[in-house]
């Protein structure tokens, strides 16, 4: 039995978490143990306990409860929390999601005490800096010992940066293991994906029509340059159709901050915009599947627009999800005004799009914890 200490904190690691632990419960419960970590980085019950009660990942063994702050107050008291547990639970592997503070704060504090550390989600890359996810990412693969990345682009990258992939087990730190697996979370949109789970009774919900957008990257919530030009082009599109917004509490609190107050008004009185607390994971898949369109700068919900074969137009400056893109599913268009209605006008009018399967087999976590038992 080998034991592993799960770090999560932020709603997209949370989702993630429940692929790996419904492999592990459903096919390794005598070979891996999981002690799971939140953080307490995210803490509303919408970007959090919902995802527990609803996906079946057991609860949390330890809550940090260390809530919002400046980064690196943020990820300090993480470190030191995790350091904590780390040394009391003395697992075989650490495993880390993403690219979030959490993830950063798992990686250094397992570094520095010799833990393997497991990384899912690894090798992604935007190259952008400016993004705290790029720095978090980075780090965090170049302490890792076994790291998995979805995507070929992903696992091209690491190689680009010196990572080897004629290494050999046993891996370690200084001998890291790279793998081209597939994506965890489409192993969940494949699983949760199968059944209708509108579970709202407002009429919005029960549409069929309608552009879905999420909006929460912090320098389209924190600029407020971007943040006026996204919503004027939202509340040109809703000349259009519909548009649903379940909105992250970051947004939410910025929106009568940073966007001019005319704009503001027209936003939120406009009968075509609908705008929601965060919504469950399973109301979002089912919002995905029958959008008509999805205009997001999230990384997890660009990806779930693919998996479920709908156009989608990123409100960023570039992507990790390359393929995407180069396939014609996806249109880079920033917070850009004019390129954003451009490309809602593009996909209204070539709606024979190809996605051709990118993320792997829908096993990626079976996979993993085959992997991470055999390199003991
Ligand atoms: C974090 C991740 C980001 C990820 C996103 C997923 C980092 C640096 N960023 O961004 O990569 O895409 O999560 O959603 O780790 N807040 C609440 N309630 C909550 C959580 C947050 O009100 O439950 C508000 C707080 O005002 C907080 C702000 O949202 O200050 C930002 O939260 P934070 O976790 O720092 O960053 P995110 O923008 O959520
Ligand atoms: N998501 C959700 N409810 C929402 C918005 C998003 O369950 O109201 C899910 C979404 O389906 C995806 C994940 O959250 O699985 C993406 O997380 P987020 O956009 O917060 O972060 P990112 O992927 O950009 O790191």
């Amino acid at each position: 039995m080998i034991k592993i200490v799960t770090i999560i904190g932020a709603r997209p690691q949370i989702i993630k978490a429940a692929a790996l632990s419904r492999a592990i419960k459903n096919n390794f419960s005598d070979k891996i143990k999981e002690v799971i970590v939140h953080t307490g980085q995210h803490y509303d019950d919408n970007m959090s306990q919902v995802f527990f009660d609803e996906l079946g990942i057991p609860s949390p063994d330890y809550n940090l409860g260390v809530g919002s702050g400046k980064h690196g107050a943020q990820t300090a008291k993480m470190i030191e929390g995790i350091e904590e547990i780390l040394i009391k639970e003395n697992p075989d592997y650490l495993v880390v999601y993403g690219d979030t503070n959490s993830t950063l704060a798992g990686a250094i504090a397992a570094s520095k005490i010799h833990i393997p550390i497991a990384h899912i989600e690894a090798g992604l890359r935007s190259f952008n800096k400016a993004m705290p996810e790029e720095i978090n990412r980075i780090c965090c693969d170049h302490c890792s010992t076994m790291l998995f990345s979805p995507t070929l682009t992903g696992y091209n990258n690491l190689i680009n940066e010196g990572f080897n992939p004629e290494n050999k087990k046993t891996f370690t730190a200084d001998n890291p293991g790279i793998y081209h697996c597939g994506d965890v979370m489409y192993d969940n949109s494949l699983f949760f994906g199968s059944t209708d789970n509108r579970q709202r009774t407002t009429d919005i919900f029960q549409k069929d029509d309608y552009i879905l957008c999420t909006i929460h990257r912090n320098n389209n919530t924190d600029e407020p340059k971007r943040l006026n030009a996204i919503v004027r082009a939202l509340i040109k599109l809703s000349e259009e159709k519909d548009i649903i917004i379940p909105l992250h509490p970051r947004t939410k609190k910025l929106l009568n901050v940073n966007l001019d107050s005319a704009t503001y008004d027209t936003f939120i009185n406009n009968s075509r915009i609908h705008i929601t607390e965060p919504v469950s994971f399973l109301e979002m898949i089912s919002l995905e599947k029958n959008a008509s369109l999805v205009l997001t700068d999230s990384g997890g919900v660009q990806k779930e627009a693919y998996f479920f074969k709908k156009p989608c137009i990123i409100m960023r400056s570039e992507t990790e999800w390359k393929e995407i893109v180069e396939v014609g599913a996806a249109i880079i268009a920033d917070a850009d005004e004019e390129r954003i209605i451009e490309a809602y006008h593009h996909f209204k009018d070539n709606d024979a799009i190809e996605f051709p399967e990118i993320f792997g087999d829908g096993r990626a976590a079976e996979f993993i914890c085959n992997e991470l038992i055999s390199n003991i």
